[in-house]
């Protein structure tokens, strides 16, 4: 049986991959507003795989027989000044996203809980990856600044993306 303190905290690292995917679709659609559709696109993925992550978590408390407790989602940015802005915020929350899983990852190590430490192992790595990939696309939207055709090819290359096989 999981701990109340584990419980309550993977319950909030539900809702924080809840409203990255929240945030994540709310820079799409304002992609689709911006008329560059492969950005877009790029940025639903991204919102389909936070989803992915919390599932992993209600289901990995269920297995424990915790208690999934579902919180308010609040509202997503919808508006940003620039295609860089959109990019910065979205490293921004990755940041804050590793932060918390990483102390999740510490609450369970002073609880000797190896489970969930073994089942955080795979999130820690994810972040890696992820703050890699938005850092590295954030650089090149900032090498293309506000020159149009070199955005033009990125919302192309963006777009190309495909959705990672679920693990
Ligand atoms: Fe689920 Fe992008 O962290």
């Amino acid at each position: 049986m999981i701990s109340k303190t584990i419980e309550a905290a993977i319950n909030r690292q539900i809702n924080h991959e809840i409203t990255a995917a929240y945030n994540y679709l709310a820079i799409s659609a304002w992609f689709e507003a911006e008329t560059l559709p492969g950005f877009a696109a790029w940025f639903m993925i991204q919102r389909n795989e936070e989803l992915q992550h919390a599932m992993r978590l209600y289901n990995y408390l269920l297995d424990r027989d915790g208690n999934v407790q579902l919180e308010a989602i609040a509202q997503p940015s919808a508006e940003f000044a620039s295609i860089t802005a959109a990019f910065e915020a979205a490293l921004a929350m990755e940041k804050a996203n590793t932060a918390s899983i990483n102390e999740l990852y510490q609450m369970a190590k002073s609880e000797d809980d190896f489970a969930t430490l073994s089942h955080l192992q795979w999130f820690l790595d994810e972040q890696v990856e992820e703050e890699k990939i938005m850092g590295e696309s954030l650089a090149m939207v900032k090498l293309a600044g506000s020159d149009s055709s070199a955005l033009l090819m990125l919302n192309e290359k963006f777009g190309s993306r495909r959705p990672e096989e679920e693990a």
